[in-house]
C-alpha cells in the first residue's frame, strides 16, 4: 500500500562532488519496500518546489531508507541542503519493482551512472549471486562499487574516458563477458541506466532468449498513475499501447518497450 510518511534525515553524506546518500528514517515505507520500486521526495522547507522528486531505494533495513542522488537541479540543490533532523515527506513505496528471479539464470546486473542505486539493494536480496557491469562517464561516476564487492558480486567497471577499467561503453565489457562465458548459460539481465545502455542490454537479452529486465527514468508529476507526464510506448498482447512508467513500470520487460519515441535509446551510456 502506498504511504504518505515524513521521513527524517538520519545521515546525509556526500559522495564525490556531484552525488550525495541519504539516508531517511521512515519505518512504514522502510518496511514494505521492494527493489527496483521508487520513493516520490518533497523538501517542505524549499520555497516554490511543489512537484516531488522520485529517487530509486539504495537499501532499506531497520525503518531506515536511503537514497544515492545525484545533483542535477533546482530539486536536488534542495536535497542538498538537508540536515541530520530535517524533515522530508515521503510517497511510497511507488513503481512495480523487479520480479523474482527465474530460478537457475544467473542474475546479470548492468549499471550506468547511479543505475547502481536500485540494483545494489536488487543484489541485496537475490537468492543467488551475480555478476555486476557498471559504466560511467568517468571515474567520479562510479559508485558504491565496494559495497556490492562486499556481497561477494564480482565487478567490471567500463569508463568512457578510460580513468578506471575497460575504455568505452559497459556494453562492449558486457559483449566481451557474453563471449567469453556467455555460451549456452540461462541468464537473467537486470539494468537501470541511461535509454541508450537500456535499448542495447534489452537488445542483447532479447537475442539471446533470456529475460531483461528495464528499469526506466522519466521525468514524473504526480507519481501514481493520474497525470500521464511519464508515458512510454509499450507492446501488450501483440499491439501497441501506452504505460505509465510511475505505475505500470519503472521496470519493463525488454520485450514490451517500443523505442521508437524521438530522442529515446539514442543517448550513450
Ligand atoms: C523511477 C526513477 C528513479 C530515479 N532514481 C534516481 C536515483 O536513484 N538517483 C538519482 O540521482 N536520480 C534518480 N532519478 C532521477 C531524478 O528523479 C531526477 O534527477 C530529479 O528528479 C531531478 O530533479 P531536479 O529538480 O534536481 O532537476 P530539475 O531541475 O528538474 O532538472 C535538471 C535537469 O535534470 C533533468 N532531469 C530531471 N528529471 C529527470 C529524470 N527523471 N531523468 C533524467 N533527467 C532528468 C532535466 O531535464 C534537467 O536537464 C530517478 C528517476 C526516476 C523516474
Ligand atoms: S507521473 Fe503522473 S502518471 Fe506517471
Amino acid at each position: 500500500m502506498i504511504q504518505l510518511e515524513t521521513a527524517v534525515i538520519r545521515r546525509h553524506l556526500p559522495m564525490g562532488a556531484d552525488y550525495r546518500l541519504l539516508e531517511m528514517e521512515t519505518p512504514r515505507i522502510s518496511d514494505a519496500v521492494r527493489p527496483g520500486q521508487f520513493i516520490h521526495l518533497l523538501v517542505p522547507q524549499s520555497a516554490g518546489l511543489t512537484l516531488r522528486r522520485p529517487f530509486s531505494v539504495f537499501r532499506s533495513e531497520s525503518g531506515r531508507l536511503s537514497v544515492l542522488y545525484k545533483l542535477v537541479g533546482v530539486g536536488t540543490a534542495a536535497m542538498q541542503a538537508l540536515r541530520e533532523g530535517d524533515s522530508v515527506s515521503l510517497m511510497g513505496p511507488l513503481g512495480n519493482g523487479f520480479p523474482a528471479a527465474a530460478a537457475g539464470a544467473f542474475p546479470v546486473l548492468v549499471a550506468g551512472g547511479y543505475g547502481v542505486a536500485p540494483l545494489y539493494f536488487l543484489a541485496q536480496r537475490l537468492a543467488s549471486k551475480g555478476r555486476l557491469f557498471v559504466g560511467a562517464a568517468t571515474s567520479a561516476d562510479l559508485l558504491c562499487l565496494d559495497d556490492f564487492r562486499e556481497l561477494g558480486w564480482p565487478v567490471t567497471i567500463a569508463t568512457q574516458d578510460g580513468s578506471v577499467g575497460v575504455a568505452g561503453l559497459v556494453t562492449a565489457a558486457l559483449d566481451a563477458w557474453l563471449a567469453a562465458e556467455g555460451k549456452g548459460r540461462s541468464l537473467e539481465f537486470f539494468a537501470c541506466g541511461p535509454n541508450g545502455m537500456l535499448k542495447a542490454v534489452g537488445g542483447r537479452a532479447i537475442d539471446r532468449g533470456d529475460k531483461g529486465w528495464l528499469s526506466l527514468d522519466r521525468h514524473m508529476g504526480c507519481g501514481a498513475g493520474a497525470c500521464l507526464a511519464c508515458v512510454q510506448k509499450v507492446r501488450k498482447s501483440g499491439a501497441e499501447t501506452w504505460a505509465r512508467v510511475c505505475k505500470d513500470g519503472p521496470i519493463f520487460e525488454a520485450r514490451d518497450v517500443v523505442w521508437d519515441e524521438p530522442g529515446l535509446g539514442e543517448n550513450k551510456p
